[in-house]
Formats: structure tokens, C-alpha cells, sequence
């Protein structure tokens, strides 16, 4: 990648034009608040206000993933970040609701980071009864699955957070349970931790169909990136593609910038494949 996508980030340079065009280069995914009394998150916009930009933004993103290799889609699909809080958890949902209430087929939501988990947060769920009690104890999925007033949709919280999370990711009852799971859905959404934080990551990216890497603008270090894509390489996971959050403004040539080619659609260079990148 180029230098200049290290520079515009830590220098947190301004953007070139604050004028809201319509993007042909790549799209802001800033989160806008809505509230009702679902219980699911304002910044979960897919499910609040569907028919936003914002919200296409996402259901880009969605069709960009058919679109990676569509004669077999990938449908086990792990989103992950280099560090912590660049919102792995957040565009997972938004994801998954949008893929839930469009696609018209079943979507399971996973929350793998079982150090840290935040999925149950943002649909207004109870985080106990999930992935751990499976792994664990042994207990059958249809007693934990949860169901959300998101249509289509169902989620496997975390459960309580359990001491050996990477032995427990790292298990062959893991390895069989994500097997289940996209023998069980259509597609399958996993939240992950951060991959140079907690080696989870590179465990379940190597059991997953494909690996989503969330870049947040100003934010991302370019080494940092750099690192992720090693450790997510060496531990033979595929990277599929990459998603920019935090974007206040439409910035002609910045995606070209981060060293990204475009691969998929009107607004591919939001989510290019990682062969490009
Ligand atoms: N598309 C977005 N645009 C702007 N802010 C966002 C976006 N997505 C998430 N955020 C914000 O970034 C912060 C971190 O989000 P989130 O919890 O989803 O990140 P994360 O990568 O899952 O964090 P962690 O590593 O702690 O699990 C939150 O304050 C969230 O509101
Ligand atoms: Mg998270």
C-alpha cells in the first residue's frame, strides 16, 4: 500500500471535499441514531431505518460478498480487525440484519469473541445461554439459539464468558459446531476479537468460509492492517475483503489512496478483494 494512507490517517488529515456526492469510490458508513422499543441498538440502522444510505451501504456490502465468487458464495463469514474498537461488532450486525431482512433467507449471527462480547448488547439480548454453554456443556443449539424482532434473523450470544476462550475456539468441537451451524443457515456471520490482540481470531479464520477485515478511518494504523494480514494469512485464513467505517465525507481517490483496486460493482472500492488490496 501506499505511504500516503499511513499519513492521512495518523495526520488525520481533513478531507479534501465536504460535499455529500454520491460515492463511486467507496461509502461512508458513519452511524446515524434511531431509537424505538425493540431493544436493538440505535447505530444498528439496517434494522431502524432500512431505506437510509446508510443502510444500502450495507446491503452494498452484502451483495459484494455473493459477489466474491458466486457460483459458490462464501457463506461462514468472519469479521475481524487489526485492534480493538475499529467496529467489528457493530458492521457484523448491521450485516447480518441486512442480509436477514433482504435476502429473505435464514442468517445466524455468531458472537465469537468470547473475551469481550458485544453482539447481545446491540440486539438487546441476554449475553448467558450461547457459544460457551455449547462448548462447555455440551449444550443442544436449539436451546440457545435467540431470536431477535429483526426478521430472519438468529443469534447465538456468547454465553458466559468462560476461562479458556482460545482453547475452547480452538477445539474440534468448534471446528464441528461451525460446520453444524452453515449446514443449519444460509449464512453465517461470525463477530470476532481483534486478530493482534487475542489469537482467536487467526483460530477461526481458518475455520470460516472467508475473513472481512474492518479498517476504521483515522483510526487503522497501516502497520497495524499490514500485521493483521500477515497473522491472518499465516493462519491459512481467507481474506475476502475489507470494510472502511467512521467515514464522515466523501473523498475522491481516498480508498485509491489505502492502495485498494477495485474489483466488485458500482461501489467496490468500499469492499475490495483482498488479492487487489
Ligand atoms: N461505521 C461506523 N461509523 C462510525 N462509528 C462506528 C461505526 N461502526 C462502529 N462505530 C463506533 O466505533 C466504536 C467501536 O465499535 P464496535 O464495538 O462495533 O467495535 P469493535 O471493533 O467490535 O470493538 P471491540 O474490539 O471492542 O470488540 C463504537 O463507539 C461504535 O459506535
Ligand atoms: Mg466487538
Amino acid at each position: 500500500m501506499p505511504e500516503n494512507l499511513l499519513t492521512s490517517i495518523r495526520e488525520k488529515k481533513a478531507p479534501e471535499t465536504k460535499k455529500k456526492e454520491k460515492p463511486d469510490g467507496f461509502l461512508a458508513t458513519s452511524i446515524a441514531y434511531a431509537k424505538d422499543d425493540s431493544g436493538i441498538d440505535a447505530r444498528i440502522v439496517t434494522y431502524h431505518s432500512p431505506k437510509t444510505p446508510i443502510s444500502e451501504q450495507y446491503r452494498m456490502i452484502r451483495t459484494n460478498l455473493q459477489r466474491v465468487n458466486p457460483e459458490n458464495p462464501p457463506r461462514l463469514i468472519a469479521l475481524s480487525s487489526s485492534l480493538h474498537r475499529e467496529g467489528k461488532t457493530t458492521t457484523s450486525v448491521n450485516l447480518a440484519v441486512a442480509m436477514a431482512h433482504d435476502l429473505n433467507k435464514n442468517i445466524l449471527l455468531v458472537d465469537c469473541d468470547l473475551r469481550k462480547p458485544n453482539v447481545h448488547n446491540l440486539l438487546g439480548l441476554r449475553m448467558e445461554g450461547g457459544m460457551s454453554d455449547i462448548l462447555t456443556r455440551g449444550v443442544e443449539l436449539d436451546a440457545v439459539f435467540k431470536k431477535t424482532r429483526a426478521e430472519n434473523l438468529t443469534v447465538l450470544t456468547s454465553g458466559k464468558i468462560p476461562s479458556n476462550p482460545s482453547e475452547l475456539l480452538g477445539s474440534h468441537r468448534m471446528r464441528d459446531l461451525l460446520v453444524e451451524l452453515k449446514n443449519r443457515f444460509d449464512y453465517v456471520i461470525v463477530d470476532t476479537p481483534p486478530v493482534l490482540a487475542i489469537t482467536d481470531t487467526g483460530i477461526l479464520g481458518a475455520l470460516v468460509d472467508g475473513v472481512v477485515v474492518v479498517v476504521q478511518t483515522w483510526r487503522t494504523q497501516r502497520e497495524a492492517l499490514d500485521r493483521a494480514r500477515s497473522f491472518l494469512s499465516n493462519a491459512h485464513a481467507n481474506i475476502i475483503g475489507y470494510i472502511l467505517t467512521g467515514v464522515e465525507y466523501f473523498v475522491p481517490g481516498y480508498l485509491a489512496n489505502y492502495g485498494y483496486h477495485y474489483g466488485y460493482g458500482q461501489y467496490h472500492g468500499y469492499y475490495a478483494h483482498s488479492e487487489e488490496v
